[in-house]
Order: structure tokens, then sequence, then C-alpha cells
């Protein structure tokens, strides 16, 4: 298995968004909370021969770093279709060994609908915007429905509710970590180049 950094480093090449929606809080994960994510649950067993699902794949750095890592088969979901000629690209530029299927659809209403044990890795939209709130809700909603095992990314101080999500719908918190989301000036409304948003990860078994 490549460490952890060799995955930072195949995933440096991901293109990030070229002309990102704010409605849809669209920026890219940074490689290296998408290589710590994913190699977590590869050290799990989370990944190798698990069918993957990247909900809100965006440029496909979570699919990619899966893909990287052996899968029985990867999906990337997304409702904008100009990410996912990103993400094709990615695909491209990072020359996974697996393939991704990228597909277009709306998370919360697709009817996904996995085939064999189903490792959910996502970095939803917080429902940080107006007209977007409970995002991360809904995103979980699916999550809960297709996968054995999730990994998902909040915003700080999100325990509470995540835990509390996982205990109604008879799954449960197994790991938590704080980690830090660098994201660069992507909007108008963004004051400094780069901002440090707080976040956590946490892997829910839903089985
Ligand atoms: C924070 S970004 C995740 C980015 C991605 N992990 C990456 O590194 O590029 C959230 C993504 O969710 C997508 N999204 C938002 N609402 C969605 C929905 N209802 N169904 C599918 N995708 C959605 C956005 O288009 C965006 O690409």
């Amino acid at each position: 298995m490549a460490t952890k950094s060799e995955l930072t480093q195949q995933l440096g090449v991901v293109a990030g968004f070229a002309d990102p929606r704010v409605d849809l809080e669209q920026y890219r994960t940074p490689p290296e909370l998408a290589a710590h994510l994913v190699h977590t649950a590869d050290l799990q067993g989370d990944i190798e021969g698990k069918t993957v699902f990247d909900l809100g794949c965006g440029t496909g750095m979570l699919a990619l770093a899966a893909a990287l890592r052996g899968p029985a088969a990867v999906v990337g979901v997304d409702i904008d279709p100009d990410p996912l000629s990103t993400a094709r690209e990615n695909e491209r530029r990072v020359g996974t060994a697996s393939p991704v299927a990228w597909v277009r659809g709306d998370v919360t209403r697709a009817g996904l609908c996995p085939d064999g044990s189903t490792t959910v890795v996502t970095n939803p939209p917080f429902g940080a915007q107006a007209g977007n709130e409970h995002a991360d809700r809904r995103f979980l909603e699916t999550t809960a429905r297709v996968a054995d095992v999730s990994y998902s990314i909040h915003n700080a101080e999100s325990a509470d509710f995540v835990e509390a999500f996982a205990a109604d719908e008879g799954g449960s918190v197994t790991h938590a970590y704080a980690a830090e989301l660098d994201v660069p000036r992507s909007f108008d409304f963004h004051k400094q180049d780069r901002r440090t948003i707080d976040v956590e990860v946490f892997r829910l078994d839903w089985t």
C-alpha cells in the first residue's frame, strides 16, 4: 500500500473547480485531507474490494483517492455537469488503475442502488448558504440508505448532530477526528486569499 504522503502527492495534480458555484458550496477538498480520509478508510478495510460512492464528488478528489486503493468499483455523483467534466480530466491526470463512473444526479433524490459492500466518502455542502440549509443532513439521509460504512466531513461542532442523526437511523459513530480544511479564495465575498475552516471527519457504521 502506498503511504499517505505518496497518495497526497498523487492527488496534487487534481484541478479545482473551473467556475465554482457558491449555491452548491463548490470548493475542492485539499489533497492532504482527501489522502488522510481515504488512507484511514483503507487501513480500516473500507476501500479495497469495496464499492465506493463519492457523494457530491465535484472535482473527483475523494473518488480518485479511493480509485488508487484497489476498490471493486468507484462511483462519483454530482448534480452539476461542469465539475464532472473536470473530474473526468482529473481521472486522466491521476492515471488511476481502477476506472471511476461519473454520474450526474441529485444525491438527495437519486435512486442509488449499490452493488456489494458499500463505503460512502463525502465532503457534503455544509448547508451554509441561504436556500441550502441542512444540505449535510440530506446527504447523510442518502448515506444512511446506501452505505455499510461512511466517511463524511462536517464543520466543527457537528458531533452532537451527527451522533444523534446516526442513532436515529440505526447507525453509530465509530471514529471521529478533527482536521483543517484550507480553502483558497473562490468567491467575491471571501475577504482573504485563503482561509482555514475547522472540520471534523466521522466514520459511521450503518450495519
Ligand atoms: C464541498 S463540495 C465537495 C467537493 C469535492 N469533494 C471535491 O473535492 O471536489 C460539494 C459538492 O457537492 C455538490 N452538490 C451540492 N448539492 C448536491 C446535490 N443535491 N446532489 C449532488 N451533488 C451536490 C456540489 O456541486 C459540489 O461539487
